[in-house]
């Protein structure tokens, strides 16, 4: 079984290099994208002993969606990109591991397609000002069995991704599409960014959907507050540095989020997350779950739909194996007196 650092390592040699770009780069310096994994670098764990971790227990539920390990797959673009079998393939892994993929608005597959593997999954959306198409992407993702709606919210503009802008990287090749972004006719649309977007957002998407909602990119611990009143759970996250470079990291900002929520909502977290010990002083610094975003598309393009399966049976056993040496049963168990 490979780690993730070696699936990264053999995703790159697979990959046409602009396309390795897209999937590693970040924003302007890509600042946050070290920043998110030198955040759990800094971090160390003060372990308990003798706290009986011989039955241990990793499963979850979250938002009434039964998972096998506090882990979901955060949504990432273009998995045709990566390997021929995309997003679908993504999902029979996430399907065969008992994880939750959240499928992104730019996938390249059809979410029908997508869901048919039997994955429990989760539906991405950039809020669209054209209110109409909104409401029929919505209404394909609800029909075709998502259970949440995971709203990004820290794109009012796209992101400066300068590896992009070097090497010429803004369309997709020939006979790849964004298969959810069509109109009711079939039509291809282009995803659209809306800087004018407000908390009302909110209300419109429960007018539409009886979905929980999630809110991606809360940051601020303020914004975090607003959010507990409005929706169903937040997932701290800063896109992986690729919108705005120079934010803090996502664990960072982890603790003050949780504070504000006062625990009336799940708090999830992406962003550098690379093992079972990042996943853990995630959890113990309070978050209910975490996602992954790159090393998903390393997975893929190493080894298709087994490489990703490869990669979660290894977070899996690897988050396990910590949590026993950390001293905890389970990952309600931990604490944040874990953790310096
Ligand atoms: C993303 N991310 C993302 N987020 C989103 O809301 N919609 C999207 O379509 C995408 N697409 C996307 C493509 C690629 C190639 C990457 C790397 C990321 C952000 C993603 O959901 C997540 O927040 C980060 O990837 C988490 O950081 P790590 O795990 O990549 O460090």
């Amino acid at each position: 079984m490979r780690t993730p650092a070696e699936l990264a390592a053999a995703a790159q040699a697979n990959l046409e290099p602009a396309h390795g770009d897209f999937f590693a780069g970040g924003a302007g310096q890509e600042r946050t994208v070290r920043g998110n994994e030198a955040a759990f670098e800094a971090r160390r764990i003060v372990p308990r002993v003798l706290r009986g971790v011989g039955e241990r227990d990793l499963r979850t539920t979250l938002l009434g969606t039964e998972m096998s390990m506090p882990l979901l797959l955060s949504p990432t673009a273009f998995h045709r990109l990566a390997h021929p079998s995309g997003e679908e393939g993504t999902a029979g892994a996430a399907a065969a591991e008992g994880v939750v993929m959240v499928v992104s608005m730019a996938a390249t597959q059809p979410i029908e397609r997508i869901a048919a593997t039997g994955a429990a999954l989760w539906f991405q959306l950039y809020p669209q000002p054209d209110a109409e198409f909104e409401k029929h992407v919505v209404g394909r993702a609800e029909k075709a069995g998502c259970r949440a709606l995971v709203v990004t919210v820290d794109s009012p503009v796209y992101g400066r991704r300068e590896r992009d802008l070097r090497n010429g990287f803004t369309d997709l090749p020939p006979g790849l599409a964004c298969e959810n972004m069509r109109d009711a006719d079939g039509r291809p649309r282009d995803i659209a960014m809306d800087p004018a977007l407000t908390w009302n957002v909110v209300g419109r998407l429960r007018a539409l959907t009886g979905l929980p909602i999630v809110l991606k990119g809360v940051l601020h611990p303020a914004d975090a507050r607003i959010a507990a009143d409005r929706v169903d759970a937040i997932l701290v996250s800063n896109h992986g540095g690729r919108q705005l470079d120079g934010t803090i990291a996502t664990l960072d900002a982890l603790p003050a989020v949780v504070a504000a929520v006062e625990g009336r909502i799940p708090v999830l977290l992406d962003g550098g997350v690379r093992r079972g010990t990042d996943i853990l002083t995630a959890l113990a610094l309070g978050a209910d779950a975490v996602g992954i975003g790159r090393p998903v598309v390393w997975a893929l393009a190493a080894g298709g739909p087994a490489g990703v399966r490869d990669l979660l049976a290894h977070l899996r056993g690897d988050l396990d194996h910590v949590l026993a040496l950390a001293g905890a049963k389970r990952p309600a168990d931990l604490t944040a007196d874990l953790i310096v």
